[in-house]
């Protein structure tokens, strides 16, 4: 089978490597000329671990292909994926125009049946809006060519992008055709061997089901935070509290950690367009305002902690950060909780040293020479007056604590991820803070 996938992003980029690697002809597209030309160097825009060694190997083998050109692509093509970007226009809901202008292409030059799957996350209702640019490129043509759309929403996490790919928990799919059920099943079979399966339905459901899932998953976060906040008021721990609501099989252990607040390309984004579309229908989603609202805040939670602990006042001080991905294995910082507690920090007049495993690079794109950079986290504390840990990177969790309370002027360590045990850490001299524990008792 031969199928094309427009958008070399993170999404197209994944599903192209993941598709090829089973045995299926790959065509990716991108308009970006400069891009394309270093992906047939070699050359990956993103980082994403095996997403590399995957790409070069299909390549070579000449089942992974890229280019600008869509028209080529699209002969003997049976199925293409838009998954270019949504981005969000001025009023904050998702920028179809580059879904769309795919779908006038599609009508442009097709010759023969083809079914196009929108798999970018994009509102309630696009694949609708698909469907009638492309047949209105027919109409101009004059031509009469069978085509079918369809919606398949990915859930791919950054960081585990390519497992998630092989190994999916479920695959969505909406649709509306015997033909594009086949086509779909086809596709699919080689990641649908361990047992999970594909889910068909009709598109406007599978739509919302990507919105549902990510804001289920936002809002299990905002509660978990929210509770987390109140433990340390009235002095329980969340450690102890999240083991003990997540043996609960109803509600899971999974994705109730206490942190700084969720971020990346999808959370944030997605629960506002989400409240966007109730709010077109006149319907007020009370339960993912809140959600929004207590995130905002909970991005914060660290800064207010490091203020008070000197008194209201971090004008000259030093700050260490471990960390300003928005979670491990990405440098992405979009939405990071690091892009608001550096802001603030240095709005304080305080001084900013940061060390990431991978993010610096993306690092000096939102913040300059406003802080400072290192190539090594024990460097990070020479001259700090406290460190705080942002991301979860596995290299932070078990520092040579020796090194730590040597270097740092105060053994101050502000934790937002819970990744210390406060006792270890009050046993090895530092105050130590977290999120949803009190522990100054
Ligand atoms: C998410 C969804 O998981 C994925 O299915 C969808 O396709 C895209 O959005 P991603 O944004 O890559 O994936 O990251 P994820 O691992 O889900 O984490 C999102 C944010 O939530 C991070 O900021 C993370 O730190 C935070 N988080 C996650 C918590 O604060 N606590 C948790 O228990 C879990």
């Amino acid at each position: 089978m031969k199928i094309t996938i427009v958008g070399s992003g993170y999404v197209g980029l994944v599903t192209g490597a993941c598709f090829s690697e089973v045995g299926i002809n790959v065509t990716c597209v991108d308009i970006d000329r400069n891009k394309i030309d270093k992906l047939n160097e070699g050359i990956i825009p993103i980082y994403e671990p095996g997403l590399e060694d995957m790409i070069t190997r299909n390549m070579k083998k000449g089942r992974l292909l890229f280019t600008t050109n869509i028209q080529e692509a699209l002969i003997d093509s049976e199925v293409l994926f838009i998954s270019v970007g949504t981005p969000p226009d001025e009023d904050g809901s998702a920028d179809l125009k580059y879904v769309l202008a795919v779908a006038r292409d599609c009508g442009k030059y097709i010759n023969d049946y083809l079914l196009v799957v929108t798999k970018s996350t994009v509102p309630v209702g696009t694949s609708q809006k698909v469907k009638e640019a492309l047949q209105e490129e027919l109409d101009k043509r004059n031509v009469s060519i069978k085509f079918d759309v369809a919606s398949n929403p990915e859930f791919l996490k950054e960081g585990a992008a390519i497992d998630d790919f092989l190994k999916p928990d479920r695959i969505v799919v909406g649709l509306e055709s015997e033909r594009a059920e086949e086509l779909m099943k086809s596709l699919y079979k080689p990641f649908t061997l361990n047992g999970h399966p594909v889910i068909f339905m009709d598109i406007i459901s599978a739509e919302m089901t990507k919105y549902a899932a990510n804001s289920m998953l936002a809002a299990k976060i905002s509660f978990i935070n929210d509770i987390a906040n109140l433990c340390e008021i009235v002095g329980a721990d969340i450690n102890k509290v999240r083991k003990g609501i997540g043996s609960d099989s109803r509600i899971g252990n999974k994705f109730i950690y206490p942190g700084i607040g969720y971020g990346g390309s999808c959370f944030p984004k997605d629960v506002q367009a989400l409240i966007k579309t109730a709010g077109e229908y006149d319907y007020e989603l009370r339960v993912l305002k809140a959600v929004e609202a207590v995130n905002n805040d909970q991005k914060l939670v660290l800064f207010h902690k490091i203020m008070k602990y000197f008194n209201g006042d971090v004008k000259g001080k030093n700050i260490a950060l471990w960390g300003l991905s928005f979670k491990p294995q990405t440098d992405d910082m979009r939405e990071a909780p690091s892009l608001y507690i550096v802001n603030n920090l240095l709005k304080a007049g305080a001084i900013v040293k940061a060390y990431d495993p991978i993010a610096i690079n993306e690092a000096k794109h939102h913040f300059g020479d406003t802080i400072s950079y290192y190539e090594d986290q024990y460097e990070t504390l020479i001259d700090a007056d406290c460190l705080a840990i942002l991301t979860e990177w596995p290299e932070f969790k078990f520092p040579n604590l020796k090194i730590v309370q040597k270097l740092l002027h105060r053994p101050a360590i502000f934790d937002g991820r819970n990744i210390y045990d406060k006792d270890e850490m009050k046993q090895n001299g530092f105050d130590y803070f977290c999120i949803g524990v009190n522990t100054s008792k």
